[in-house]
């Protein structure tokens, strides 16, 4: 086989067999394909698609490009969740140690940034020392000794998807159901995960731009699972305007910490507690949404969660210092607030542009293993439906020297939109 002729094949909108399907995978896993070849593949499968059993297949070569873990004799019932992608998403960051201090053990594979949209690992290497890359032992001992994990893809877990993602992420390549449902469904099914609570994003500053595309994606991820003897569940949330104020690494990350000592802004509360609700049905820690929401309610006001977040960091290399302090993770040398050039009622916080923005100043990569600013970003003031005055913040950016603050300030207030007349605020979940 040669994997020219597997580029053609999808070229010429042919259907690709397992076998092909799996001679590619482990070509880009052993490296023997050369990155400018599965670009080019990539491309052609965003552009041409993929039918649900090359979908399938493709899932299951990545999962098994590494180790495939077996959590059954580690935990009771293996429960994990995952995002499609946002701007501002740093849901994870809240909603594992809320379920593990529940009692719900949680071993997670996230990515990193992808894209407009912002990646779990980026965020916690915004602390000092944290380690992403752990191997399969230390991913099942810690496991078992504080209940929750969170990594990413290594040289035994999924190493075909961390290639195939920092690829995507710089050519273009990011959205395209098959490419995204296969990407999150190998990374579950490797990590062991047997029920899972997949948060379909849907809007402006998600990969799915509207209900029809984001129940596509959902429907593949769930015969996927099926496929794969895992439970699904899958939520379609909002995603037109940033989740909750802060976009950028080291600014969620202070911004997590805070909503896990009970602060933080509402509408990220509110999305993480429901999220966290379904993983403790999904998990069986709880009978219905409701006592599972009291749960994960308790957790915080108890301050458990924030212990857990805390043992996550520690057990990953972090240093726990700027957990307890985060006005110790690092910050950008300048900060200036855009103000509203006129009073009226926000119509728009466009999520795209305001993650494209954070790109542009440093927060994501340009270039394959391009490093990032984990200092720079955004506090974003106001919200779709707020009644704003002339003069009131909008937005506080956070950047260095050298980065074109000058060019996203034009961009930033293109994004807010405005209306005379009210507005009703956007939900938070769709269905
Ligand atoms: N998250 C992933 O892990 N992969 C994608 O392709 C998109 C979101």
């Amino acid at each position: 086989m040669r994997a020219v002729d597997i580029i053609i094949k999808k070229r010429d909108r042919q259907e690709l067999s397992r076998a092909e399907i799996e001679f590619f995978v482990k070509g880009l896993t052993d490296g023997s394909i050369p990155d400018y070849q599965v670009s080019a593949w990539a491309m052609a499968v965003l552009l041409n698609g993929m039918t649900p059993q090359e979908t399938t297949d493709l899932t299951l070569a990545m999962a098994h490009s590494g180790d495939v873990l077996d959590l059954s004799g580690l935990v009771e019932i293996a429960v994990d969740k995952h995002s499609t992608g946002g701007v501002g998403d740093k849901t994870s960051l809240v909603v594992l140690p809320v379920v593990a201090a529940c009692g719900l053990p949680v071993g997670k594979m996230s990515g990193r940034g992808l894209g407009f949209s912002g990646g779990t690992l980026d965020k916690l290497e915004s602390i000092p020392g944290y380690r992403v890359d752990l191997t399969t032992e230390e991913f099942e001992r810690q496991l078992q000794e504080i209940g929750l994990v969170l990594t990413g893809q290594s040289k035994n877990l999924a190493p075909a998807d961390g290639l195939l993602y920092a690829l995507r992420d710089v050519t273009g390549t990011v959205q395209s159901i098959p490419l995204i449902a296969s990407s999150i469904m190998s990374k579950k099914i490797a990590a062991g995960a047997q029920a899972i609570v997949l948060d379909v994003k849907v809007g402006r500053g998600a990969f799915m731009k509207d209900l029809d595309q984001a129940r596509a994606l959902a429907r593949q991820m769930i015969s996927i699972g099926e496929l794969a003897g895992r439970r699904v569940v899958t939520l379609l949330s909002d995603m037109n305007q940033p989740l909750g104020n802060a976009v950028g690494n080291a600014l969620e990350v202070r911004e997590a910490i805070v909503t896990l000592q009970g602060g933080g802004p509402a509408d990220l509360g509110e999305h993480c507690l429901h999220v966290a609700a379904h993983m403790l049905v999904l998990g069986r820690c709880a009978r219905d949404l409701e006592s599972a929401r009291r749960m994960a309610v308790q957790a915080i006001a108890s301050g458990a969660a924030f212990e857990k977040f805390c043992l996550l960091v520690e057990a990953q290399g972090g240093d726990v210092a700027f957990v307890h302090e985060p006005q110790k993770l690092p910050q950008a040398e300048f900060v200036e607030v855009l103000a509203a050039e006129r009073a009226g009622y926000l119509s728009g916080v466009d999520a795209r542009v305001i993650g494209e923005a954070a790109v542009a100043l440093g927060a994501g990569r340009l270039r394959k293993g391009d490093p990032i600013d984990h200092t720079v970003g955004f506090l974003v003031h106001a919200r779709v439906g707020d009644r704003i005055q002339a003069g009131q913040p909008l937005i506080t950016i956070h950047a260095n020297r050298g980065t074109r603050q000058a060019k996203v300030r034009g961009a930033l207030q293109e994004a807010f939109e405005w209306s005379d007349d009210v507005v009703r605020a956007l939900p938070l979940f769709y269905e």
